[in-house]
């Protein structure tokens, strides 16, 4: 493998100007291929899970929900940023562990997922109130058009849901309106499977009108 490190001007950190390729095996514990690498922990998601009694008690220990690791690219159209999430097992009340969710910016840009590890779904939703949930398990593809938030939910009881995904470099994330208004649904453990149910908080936008 030949890595030609360069600097970029958009933002000075080295990257890949040749082609390259990666290897995505079992186990994903030493993801050395990728640049960069985010923890979030449960405080990073406050106000999100429905059940704010187990958020306050579980937030105390600040357990590790997800990391994602990145390959860094200029971020400019044409190029394709890509990566890993790892969602860890656990739940907040009956909520399953998931991520914080987001638009991108530019909403007229899609992302695409493939699942490597375990199961679980991606929540979708658009600012009009469509939403959408398919499901994660491994070797299956999952499209997030143009327009669509999009949350990964790990509905394993203690696996790792690990997935590769792939977006236009130029997209920006908008996790501010989530923030505000929520997903429309919560993924919930009901006697030992997982339920999509409504989420009494959520907060109908108006589509932008
Ligand atoms: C990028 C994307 C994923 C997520 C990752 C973590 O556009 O959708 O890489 O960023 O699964 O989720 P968030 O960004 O919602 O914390
Ligand atoms: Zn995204």
């Amino acid at each position: 493998m030949q890595h030609n490190n360069s600097p970029i001007p958009d933002g000075g950190a080295p990257t890949r100007n040749r082609p390259f390729g990666l290897d995505l095996r079992e186990p994903f514990t030493h993801l050395d291929g990728f640049d960069g690498h985010q923890q979030r922990r449960l405080s990073a998601l406050r106000g999100q899970f429905a059940d704010e009694e187990s958020y306050d008690r579980l937030v105390a220990g600040d357990p590790l929900v997800y990391e994602v690791y990145e390959m860094h690219r200029p971020k400019i159209a044409g190029e394709l940023l890509s990566g890993i999430s790892i969602i860890h097992p656990g739940q907040v009340g009956d909520e399953f562990y998931m991520t914080k969710g987001h638009f991108h910016t530019v909403r007229a840009t899609s992302e695409i997922y493939y699942c490597l590890h375990g199961r679980g779904y991606l929540l979708m939703q658009t600012e009009e109130g469509d939403w959408a949930a398919e499901e994660f398990y491994p070797g299956r593809v999952v499209y997030v058009p143009p327009h669509w938030a999009h949350r990964s939910v790990n509905t394993g009881k203690d696996d790792d849901l690990v997935t590769f995904f792939s977006y236009p470099a130029n997209a920006g994330h908008d996790y501010a309106t989530i923030e505000q208004r929520g997903f429309r649904k919560l993924i919930v453990s009901k006697n030992g499977s997982a339920v999509i149910v409504e989420n009494p908080r959520w907060l109908a936008g108006d589509g932008g009108r």
